[in-house]
């Protein structure tokens, strides 16, 4: 798309009363339009008189006489979803450009239209994918999407019929019901109707149908037949078992095992991966949701040991807790030390503490993939031999003694003083952290829709290492996650709103 609107004949303005200090419109093809919101109504007020003082026509209303929308303190995403909901109708390809109030201040003080640089626009505007006409943002990290859900009774279904697809193999299809999902659930309000879903980017034919019938019906035939199948019901228990895949579920299924009882009962025959054999023995446990408060504890246990063998070393909740989720299926934390390279070998000394202690259940490391050749920047081998993370299941002791609200461990056996618990540690070096950080952070679907944004519309690779430009052909640093969305043209979304 090109930076400079192209020039269009606009609309000749009705007779009507005068507009107040305005001398005499200059640029009559210019059509200027100040949001207010965020930027409030004295201030539009001012740069408004301002403007018909230098000669620009300024609308009070937004109409099909507007060219240029100019907003302060808004995203592109934000200022598209209010324009979208005004009244004011448009022929096709006769959108505005919107533009960030820099364009105005420089135009106020040129005396004159200048000309639109990249820096002017606001980020939607720059992508042909994002349709103006739609009223969400296409893609999920344009969208805020807050913890509160309006829309279960939609998200839950099409959620159920993605796992189903999955469960088949089709992941094409169950991503397909995850996008729809995940637009329904950025908003602000309950879906009433079906016109509404016809302004929104992502549903298919399949959604839609299924959309409707909850509409019309209060339920879906399809998600109820699916969700009493026996077959559905069986892959949703066995993949819920730590370390247990999709293939090994429908293995088992079709070896016509049923419930967690059978697969205890034939354990010496299904060759269960240590992985496996631990998620069996502790399945209730790990099904059981994990506190904010059990979180907070296991993060605390983490730190006290890391800090005997380094002081200094930061330890960050990361995962749907810094998503404001009040509980979990794990507990995800990261690493790292304010002096890059400190962090190294510290993982294995603290596993080995926590072990000695008794307190670790299972735990696998796994190798820091940065420097795997086929990741952008791929490094030396000399690095080969680190470890950037481990999945463990804790011992969480201890509990049933605070007095803290919610606290207590609830154990199915009873008398037990301890719960496990699925933590999730990654170690990353300091000049790492931003990208581990938002890496980690999720939710999964907003970490797809950051990655397939940053390569459809940025040509940049993100990972939870890096952020690489391939036509640069250079590594962006960043020191927080605000530097991350900077390099891709993004507004900062906070961990609250990542909830896509
Ligand atoms: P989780 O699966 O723990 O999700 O991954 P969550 O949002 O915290 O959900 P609950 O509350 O535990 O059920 C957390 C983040 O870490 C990333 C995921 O993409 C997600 O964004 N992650 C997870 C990785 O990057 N790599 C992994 O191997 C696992
Ligand atoms: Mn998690």
């Amino acid at each position: 798309m090109s930076l400079v609107p192209q020039k269009r004949s606009r609309p000749s303005l009705p007779v009507g009363p005068t507009r107040d200090g305005m001398e005499s419109t200059k640029f009559p093809d210019i059509g200027l339009f100040l949001v207010e919101r965020k930027m409030g109504s004295s201030r539009r007020s001012f740069l408004t008189a301002l403007a018909r003082r230098k000669g620009f026509c300024v609308e009070e209303a937004y109409s099909e006489r507007v060219t240029h929308v100019i907003a302060e303190h808004n995203s592109g995403a934000e200022v598209m979803q209010w324009l979208v909901g005004q009244p004011a109708k448009r022929e096709e390809g006769r959108s505005p450009i919107l533009l960030h109030i820099s364009w105005f201040t420089e135009c106020m003080a040129a005396g004159e239209p200048v000309k639109i640089e990249p820096r002017h626009l606001l980020e939607v505007q720059m992508h042909s994918d994002v349709a103006v006409s739609s009223l969400v943002a296409t893609y999920g990290c344009l969208r805020r999407t807050p913890l509160t859900n309006r829309n279960h009774v939609f998200t839950d279904a099409l959620e159920t019929l993605a796992k189903e697809a999955a469960f088949c193999g089709s992941e094409g299809r169950s991503l397909a019901f995850i996008r729809a999902a995940s637009v329904l659930r950025s908003l602000p309000s309950t879906l009433t109707t079906m016109e509404e879903l016809s302004r929104m980017p992502g549903f298919g034919e399949h959604s839609k149908r299924v959309v409707q019938e909850i509409l019309e019906d209060g339920s879906s035939a399809e998600v109820e037949r699916v969700t009493q199948e026996e077959r559905y019901q069986t892959m949703k228990l066995f993949t819920n078992i730590f370390g247990v895949g999709i293939k090994t579920a429908n293995k088992w299924y079709q070896e016509g095992l049923r419930s967690i009882g059978d697969l205890r009962n034939s354990q010496k025959k299904l060759k269960l991966t240590k992985q496996q054999e631990t998620g069996l023995q502790h399945y209730e446990d790990l099904t059981m949701p994990v506190s904010h408060t059990e979180a907070d504890l296991i993060a605390k246990m983490v730190e006290e040991v890391a800090h005997r063998f380094l002081p200094g070393t930061i330890i960050t909740l990361a995962g749907g807790f810094r998503r404001g989720k009040l509980s979990g299926h794990d507990v995800d934390i990261l690493i790292t030390h304010p002096q890059e390279g400190r962090e190294e070998g510290l993982l294995s000394k603290v596993i080995s503490q926590l072990q000695s202690q008794g307190l670790i259940l299972y735990h696998s490391l796994k190798r820091n993939s940065y420097y795997d050749a086929s990741s952008p920047g791929g490094k030396s081998t000399s690095s080969m031999d680190h470890f950037e993370g481990s999945f463990s299941i804790f011992k969480l002791k201890g509990l049933s003694q605070s007095r803290d609200n919610g606290a207590r461990v609830h154990s199915t056996d009873s008398g037990r003083d301890w719960k496990a618990v699925r933590v999730d540690l990654v170690v990353t070096p300091i000049s790492q952290y931003p990208f581990a950080l938002l890496g980690w952070t999720g939710s999964k679907h907003f970490e797809r829709e950051l990655r397939r944004f940053s390569s459809h519309e940025k040509k940049m690779v993100l990972n939870s290492h890096a952020l690489y430009d391939t036509v640069q052909q250079t590594f962006l640093a960043a020191t927080s996650e605000e530097d991350i969305f900077m390099h891709l043209g993004l507004e900062y979304i906070p961990p609250s709103d990542r909830n896509a």
